[in-house]
């Protein structure tokens, strides 16, 4: 009886989904073909961009063009009429403002999301995939080519790009908005970018937070601005070789070849990394106005964490942390050779930076009251791919500078960023713990218009002509590529009179604002940075961290990290963990935020 029924049933499900679905294929037959516009312009219809929703413009010599609406869901001469499908998604996706108001407010759905593990699984499931959705897997574009190119996928010499170059043949530097030359970026910087007076973050953030945020990131934002701005030394994304090096050169060098770990010596006490002397072959490939000396300056995993303090607190933690793990799994594993406890070690690390990096990183940098947990498992099965390659759009977006103080208070001693530059020695003075909590009790700088530090100008300058050199298009197209509405005018864009004002002057029209010129300077959002910064970093951000192969279905299992120990160690990793196992004086009250009552 019970297989009879049970059979009956399932014949009528199978008969009402068939039902459903014809419906819906006759609904969703392609309104006609994409067709051949024509049109009067004297320039290259396509530098209009007339393709919506990621439809691809292909222009002809008679100055016609045809949108390729193939795969985005929606179709028409410009790809604007929404399939029946992808309707009925819009319809029951959330505006994406009301939504990170919603993420970040103090709702009392948030308590039970946060306490339910089947609803918080379901909440990181669906951050994960929305998010991965907006980011092309495999990479489409490279910045040399304003169309799809083999090389975009194939010369990992390349960084990859989101949306490519505006062609060089368009009437002006952004398509056809805006001035036929950009303003002068000296007068940008000065009118829009230079800090007047310091502008603490109002999220009480503070320098551990702003370091972290540079270690972090320059494992995979690795210009190669020898060869040109749009290509990369690093590889697709979080590989630890912020702790261990690029190259496999660079790597040897730096291993103690014994018991995994990695090299260090003792100084006053405490292990540190070793130093430049005591590590032949490593990389340095430091621009030659960087001082170098072999016996005095430390040799990481990155060289140029050894030129500014802050960076070299964190490269001094997590070198502890892997000669740490390299003892637990000795313990474990006391048959291992050199080999296998260094690499089962990185694995772990890796872990630990991705866990550290979600639940604690973005987590105080989204300022979302939902908690962000670090779990592969819940995309396992979906259509969420593990790959990853860093788009050039994401390390500009990155140029995080106004974080950076004009200087940082250790103990009586006031040191800017000029005097710390080159030089690790204000550690020494004050001890590592003692620098760790003053980097804990500095505030950091809230990431907006006029807020760069003089020191960091020329950083911003740079990167600016490099973006005119390689033909970024304007923020409003980055806002179309990422689900968000368009600036309508300068107010719409900054809420602020003063700064729409110098806006409009230097770019006259709003089509015309540079991409990261838009990022910084629209109004504030509850994070930490504006809500485009949030909503285009990311999706770029989560497919870097998840699509690591650690977190795919073969990977993310005890063995390949040395047994339960060890994946437990990745799986309960946090900053205060990392800094409590690797100070020696204790960690209390050390996180991202400055201590209470800090001025
Ligand atoms: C603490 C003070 C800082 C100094 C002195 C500094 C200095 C520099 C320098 C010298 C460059 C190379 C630029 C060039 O050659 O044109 C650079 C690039 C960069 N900086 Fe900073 N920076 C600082 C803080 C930060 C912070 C807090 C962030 C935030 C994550 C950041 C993000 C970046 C990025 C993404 C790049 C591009 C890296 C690449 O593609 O190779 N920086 N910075
Ligand atoms: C398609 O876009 C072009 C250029 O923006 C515009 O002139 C034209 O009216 C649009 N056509 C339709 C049918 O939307
Ligand atoms: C990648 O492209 C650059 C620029 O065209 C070229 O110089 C380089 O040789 C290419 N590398 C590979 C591996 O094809
Ligand atoms: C950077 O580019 C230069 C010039 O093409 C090349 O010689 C060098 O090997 C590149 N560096 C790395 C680390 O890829
Ligand atoms: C420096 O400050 C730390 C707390 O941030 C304190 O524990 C330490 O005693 C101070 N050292 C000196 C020499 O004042």
């Amino acid at each position: 009886m019970i297989t009879m029924e049970a059979f009956g049933g399932r014949r009528l499900h199978i008969a009402v989904v068939l039902a459903v679905v014809a419906v819906l294929w006759s609904v969703n037959t392609r309104s006609p073909p994409d067709s051949i516009v024509r049109t009067n312009a004297d320039y290259d219809p396509c530098c209009a961009y007339p393709c919506d929703n990621q439809g691809v413009c292909l222009s002809y010599p008679d100055r016609s063009y045809v949108c390729d609406c193939t795969n985005t869901g929606f179709s028409g001469i410009n790809c604007t009429s929404a399939d029946f499908l992808t309707w009925v998604h819009h319809s029951l996706k959330p505006d994406p403002e009301k939504l990170h108001n919603l993420l970040t407010s103090d709702w009392w759905l948030w308590d039970v999301v946060n306490n339910v593990p089947f609803l918080s699984d379901m909440a990181m499931k669906y951050i994960f995939i929305s998010r991965g959705d907006q980011v092309d897997s495999p990479v489409r574009f490279e910045s040399d080519h304003s169309y799809t190119t083999l090389d975009a996928y194939f010369n990992e010499t390349y960084f990859g790009r989101t949306l490519p170059p505006v062609p060089d043949h368009c009437p002006t530097p952004m398509g056809v908005a805006g001035p036929k030359q950009l303003p002068d970026v000296d007068e940008l910087i000065k009118r829009v970018f230079l800090r007047r007076k310091f502008i603490p973050d109002p999220h009480d953030t503070n320098l551990l937070f702003q370091y972290y945020a540079q270690h972090f990131t320059h494992q995979f934002f690795r210009t190669n601005y020898t060869k040109g701005p749009q290509f990369t030394k690093g590889l697709g994304g979080v590989d630890s070789s912020h702790v261990y090096g690029v190259t496999e050169h660079h790597r040897r060098a730096i291993r103690l070849n014994k018991d995994g770990k990695l090299k260090y010596q003792i100084i006053d006490g405490e292990h540190f990394p070793p130093y430049i002397k005591d590590t032949p072959g490593l990389d340095m490939e430091l621009p030659p106005y960087v001082p170098v000396n072999a016996d005095t300056t430390f040799a990481l995993g990155h060289p140029f964490y050894a030129m500014l303090p802050g960076l070299f607190v964190y490269s001094v933690i997590w070198m502890r942390e892997h000669n740490r793990v390299c003892e637990v799994l000795k313990d474990e594993h006391p048959d291992w050779d050199d080999e296998r406890l260094y690499h089962t070690a990185k694995l772990i690390i890796t872990g630990e930076v991705i866990k550290i990096t979600i639940e604690d990183y973005v987590q105080h940098l989204s300022q979302y009251k939902v908690r962000l947990r670090f779990k592969p498992d819940v995309i396992h099965g979906s259509r969420f791919q593990f790959h990853n390659r860093i788009n050039v759009e994401f390390d500009h977006l990155y140029h995080w500078h106004p974080l950076v103080p004009d200087g940082i208070k250790v103990n009586e001693s006031y040191y800017t960023v000029m005097d710390m530059a080159f030089s690790v020695k204000p550690v020494f003075v004050h001890g590592l713990d003692n620098f760790i909590r003053a980097m804990a009790s500095n505030r950091a700088g809230k990431l907006s218009a006029r807020n760069h530090g003089k020191a960091t100008v020329p950083f911003l300058r740079k990167m600016l002509l490099n973006s005119r050199t390689i033909r970024f298009r304007g923020i409003n197209e980055y806002r179309k590529r990422f689900g968000l509405k368009t600036f309508t005018d300068f107010m719409d864009l900054t809420g602020d009179e003063e700064l729409a004002r110098d806006l409009q002057d230097l770019y006259g029209d709003i089509e015309a604002v540079e991409f990261y010129v838009g990022l910084l300077t629209e109004r504030d959002s509850p994070s930490l940075t504006p809500l485009a910064m949030v909503n285009i970093g990311g999706p770029w951000s989560v497919k870097g961290l998840i699509a690591n192969p650690i977190c795919s279905p073969h990977w993310w299992k005890p063995s390949t990290f040395g047994g339960d120990r060890g994946f437990e160690i990745v799986q309960t990793a946090s900053l205060q963990k990392l800094l409590c196992n690797n100070m020696k004086s204790g960690c209390e009250g050390i996180s991202f935020k400055v201590p209470p009552g800090t001025a």
